[in-house]
């Protein structure tokens, strides 16, 4: 699709009205200097529903705007100033229309992301004091707009996008791949043809770049109050793939760059989205607090049905489940491809990490002669220096690790209040891995016990089933299964 013929399409909808003249009259009574707030209340008044949805929204626990309830617009207009209601009534009209389009299951992961996005952005404006409160709001809350009009065209070829990104794509190379344009093309063109102001337009454009290039003054303010936003909304609410790619330390660092944040400031903010999201999801009439739930535990799944809990879970389960086997699978061809051992070993971890949601896993090698285990293959952020700290005797009191070789069993230490084994208290585990939320698990060739496979639980939050335990002792004996023939073949 081209650009152009997007903005043709935008034209000629009739299911994507233009935005309803009362946005329009009051942009234009904001920008007149001489209109009184009675002006204002007249345009917003003339349509109902908007000034009941304003008056609500002014109301909520989010807005808090005045201690005594807001019962009459001009009062609303009073209380929060001009700009600041022109901007909620953009936010509430386009939402109003854009909630009705097509786009059907991505539409609540969408709604989530942006809520938050808005939310946060509105945050961080408080603090960085530079871009109004409100229209980083409103510029929140559109800045991925594109999204959901090229959902709107082509539903199908929308859920591609979001199973390439899924699979580690960012959106954007998705989208240039299926659409030819991505999200910020498409969001401007709504932009243009809806007159957004043209803040709001920079945001569309600018929130993935996050360097200061040609911006300057607001347009500068506001493309990194947005852009920080984004990324604090998907590493809170984001899949799996999108969460990885943006960790809380690059978080930070666009933050202090771009809007002179600290870490507490950042921490502090993204502390507090949670409830604001609530808030502001209660006051717009948006039901998405299961996904929010599942999202907080982090989710990945390929799409959300409905509101049914039931489904959803079951969904997640099924989704899981479903990489689960596609992860055996891959292992399971990689074992006849004939990769360099230490190849498919580093391949195995990257699976296992995906598909049964770790952050890191390592692999720590038995050398029976030295009477040592040590680490020896890693996957996952910060992991190849704590792998290269794998280190112990193969002795009983030498902690967790080496208990698991000579034990030879898998020990799941997130149970670690049901078990009487001392060395599970282990301290240094802590320190090593930041965590004692580990699974364990013997690899064996024959019967002897040559590797340990180290999995690190820091983000999950769900517990390890025995189940889980299960295919991962499937996994360990593919590892020893794949060792052993590397071995014979160098004895070859
Ligand atoms: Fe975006
Ligand atoms: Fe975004």
């Amino acid at each position: 699709m081209r650009i152009s013929e997007l903005e043709d399409k935008l034209k000629r909808d009739a299911s994507l009205p233009m935005l309803p003249q009362v946005v329009v009259k009051v942009q234009k009574v904001v920008a007149k200097d001489d209109s009184s707030a009675k002006d204002l209340a007249n345009v917003i008044l003339s349509d109902p529903s908007l000034t009941s949805r304003l008056l609500k929204l002014v109301n909520s626990a989010f807005y808090a705007a005045s201690r005594q309830k807001v019962t009459r617009v001009t009062q609303a207009i009073v209380v929060l100033g001009f700009e600041k209601v022109r901007n909620l009534a953009l936010a509430l009209s386009s939402y109003k229309i854009l909630k009705n389009l097509s786009g059907g299951k991505i539409l609540k992961e969408f709604w989530l992301h942006s809520l938050s996005t808005a939310v946060a952005s509105q945050a961080l404006a408080q603090v960085h004091r530079r871009t109004p409160p409100e229209e980083a709001f409103v510029a929140g809350l559109l800045h991925d707009v594109g999204k959901l009009i090229l959902a709107h065209y082509d539903e199908t070829a929308y859920r591609r996008v979001v199973d390439e990104v899924i699979g580690g794509k960012s959106y954007i190379e998705a989208e240039k791949e299926i659409f030819q344009i991505d999200h910020r093309d498409a969001g401007l063109a709504l932009a243009k043809t809806w007159r957004f102001p043209p803040l709001i337009e920079t945001a569309i454009r600018y929130h993935h770049d996050l360097a200061k290039g040609s911006l300057r003054g607001e347009e500068l303010d506001i493309m990194g109050v947005v852009g920080v936003a984004n990324l604090i909304a998907k590493n809170l609410y984001g899949r799996h793939a999108e969460r990885r790619k943006h960790p809380v330390e690059q978080i930070v660092q666009v933050a202090e760059e771009l809007l002179g944040l600290t870490q507490v400031d950042v921490d502090n903010i993204a502390g507090k989205i949670g409830e604001m999201v609530d808030q502001v999801a209660e006051s717009l009439g948006i039901s998405i607090a299961e996904l929010k739930r599942f999202a907080e535990k982090g989710y990945d799944k390929a799409m959300l049905s409905d509101d049914d809990t039931a489904m959803i879970e079951m969904d997640q389960e099924l989704n899981l489940e479903r990489r689960r086997l596609r992860a055996m699978y891959e292992i399971s061809s990689m074992l006849t491809q004939d990769l360099p051992i230490q190849d498919f070993l580093r391949q195995v971890l990257v699976q296992i990490c995906e598909a049964f949601e770790f952050e890191r896993a390592f692999l720590a090698t038995v050398s029976q002669k030295e009477r040592m285990i040590k680490g020896t293959a890693a996957h996952g952020p910060q992991a190849s220096e704590i792998c290269a700290k794998i280190q112990a005797p193969l002795e009983e009191d030498a902690g967790l690790i080496a208990l698991t070789a000579l034990k030879d069993r898998a020990f799941n230490v997130l149970d670690i209040f049901n078990t009487d084994l001392p060395i599970l208290k282990d301290e240094r585990i802590e320190m090593l891995f930041g965590t004692k939320n580990l699974v364990t698990l013997p690899v064996h060739v024959g019967q002897a016990v040559v590797a340990v496979l180290i999995l690190n639980n820091c983000q999950r939050t769900t517990l390890i089933t025995e189940k889980d335990v299960e295919a991962l002792k499937t996994v360990a004996n593919q590892m020893g299964f794949a060792i052993e023939k590397a071995s014979l073949k160098k004895k070859a």
